[in-house]
């Protein structure tokens, strides 16, 4: 059966329009929740959604959360490897025009100390992430790394990595060493305002970047993109783009959060014309809730950036149908270098911290922890069995 079918056919009677004065009352917001597909314009209803209408949406995305992947959070232990990047994104506290960051790379015993602390407290798998660079030498230490996490944990820890643009031989070469699941954020999906927020230049190319996830997919990665929400210059319209972008990919993963404004950058100059801290963060947890309706069965991250706004964020994320999330295991000397915005929670918490922090809200958003699986996306296994 077709599956987007049946998706629809599970839930079609879920939001059965009240009944006042013998009349059926049903607003457009109801009428979109009960359509298969939505198009752009019920995108951009829906992100305009008021107060009572949220509420619609967070109750029929947290429903599809709990029947397509369940109430099982995954738990992926970040490490921001290094904060060097050849990059100058305009958005980004490390991007390379800022001479004002210390520049580190975590040592290869402390990665490891922090894989064992993993594996010892039953996390099912590690990201690695870092500013982005190509050059020989670091390709050969990541690949270096990824043989023995996978030694170390006797191939157990699922690895994740977030390390920007590379060669194909580059992506294959560390697929071979261990890593399955791979995030390149496309940041926006719409060109122009992604040249608003890069420079145009050959190493900020949208085209390179798009193609980035298609090899990834390619060579057999669990594929994750994400956008960030709440950009100057962006509208609720690109917001709907970026959902139908994702959708078009079928992409296994996302990771999603606000725009958070960072002194040292040329974004900076444009701060008067951004939304409130607040509605940044309503609009993501929209766009959270949405994906989810949209792509019942991807994993989605209850990302860090939602919790610098918000003290119970990444809780509010995982109610509305988040289902990953990323305690952060860099050793706290370096955590101070990895500011990419203002605000950037867990900055002086120790691993430790972090854990018994994530597992009470994780808790209190009624979710329970799936530990020591790899909680891989279930619509990757989908896809990977339709083959
Ligand atoms: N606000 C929010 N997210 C940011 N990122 C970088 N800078 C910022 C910022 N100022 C995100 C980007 C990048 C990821 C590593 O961090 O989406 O892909
Ligand atoms: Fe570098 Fe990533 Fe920051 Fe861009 S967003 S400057 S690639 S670390
Ligand atoms: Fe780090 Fe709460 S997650 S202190």
């Amino acid at each position: 059966m077709n599956v987007k079918t049946s998706f629809a056919v599970s839930f079609r009677c879920n939001f059965a329009p009240q009944k006042s004065n013998h009349f059926i009352v049903k607003n457009q917001i109801d009428e979109i929740l009960l359509k298969d597909i939505f198009t752009k314009d019920d995108l951009i209803a829906l992100l305009e959604a008021n107060e009572s209408d949220r509420k619609k949406i967070f109750a029929l995305s947290s429903e599809i959360k709990e029947k397509y992947v369940g109430k099982k959070v995954y738990f992926r232990g970040l490490i921001e490897l290094s904060n060097i990047c050849s990059k100058n994104c305009y958005y980004c506290g490390i991007r390379k025009g800022n001479r004002s960051v210390d520049r580190y790379m975590v040592g290869e015993k402390e990665v490891l100390e922090a894989a064992q602390f993993a594996l010892d407290n039953g996390y099912g798998s590690m990201v690695l992430q870092s500013g982005e660079r190509s050059d020989r030498k670091f390709v050969n230490e990541i690949t270096d790394l990824l043989k023995k996490i996978k030694d170390l944990s006797d191939g157990k820890l699922g690895i994740t990595l977030s390390m920007g643009e590379q060669s194909e031989d580059v992506y294959k070469e560390w697929f071979e060493a261990g890593a399955h699941r791979y995030l390149i954020r496309i940041e926006t999906s719409n060109r122009e305002l992604y040249y608003k927020i890069h420079p145009h230049d050959s190493k900020h190319d949208y085209e390179t970047r798009i193609n980035a996830l298609h090899t990834l997919r390619n060579i057999g990665y669990n594929v994750g993109t994400g956008v960030m929400i709440g950009l100057p210059f962006q509208t609720v319209a690109d917001l709907a783009d970026d959902l139908l972008f994702f959708k078009d990919l079928d992409i296994d993963m996302c990771g999603m959060g606000p725009y958070i404004e960072h002194e040292d950058t040329p974004l900076y100059a444009f701060r008067h014309l951004l939304l409130s801290k607040k509605d940044r963060f309503r609009l993501s947890l929209k766009m959270v809730a949405i994906l989810r309706i949209m792509m019942k069965d991807i994993n989605i991250a209850a990302t860090t950036a939602m919790q610098a706004i918000d003290k119970l964020g990444r809780e509010k994320a995982l109610k509305v149908g988040a289902n990953i999330i990323m305690p952060n295991l860099t050793p706290v000397q370096y955590r101070e270098g990895y500011l990419l915005y203002e605000d950037k929670p867990c900055i002086d918490e120790e691993a430790e911290q972090c854990k018994t922090c994530l597992e009470a809200r994780i808790h209190l958003a009624g979710d329970e922890i799936g530990f020591g699986e790899w909680g891989d996306s279930k619509h990757f296994e989908k896809r990977n069995n339709e083959i």
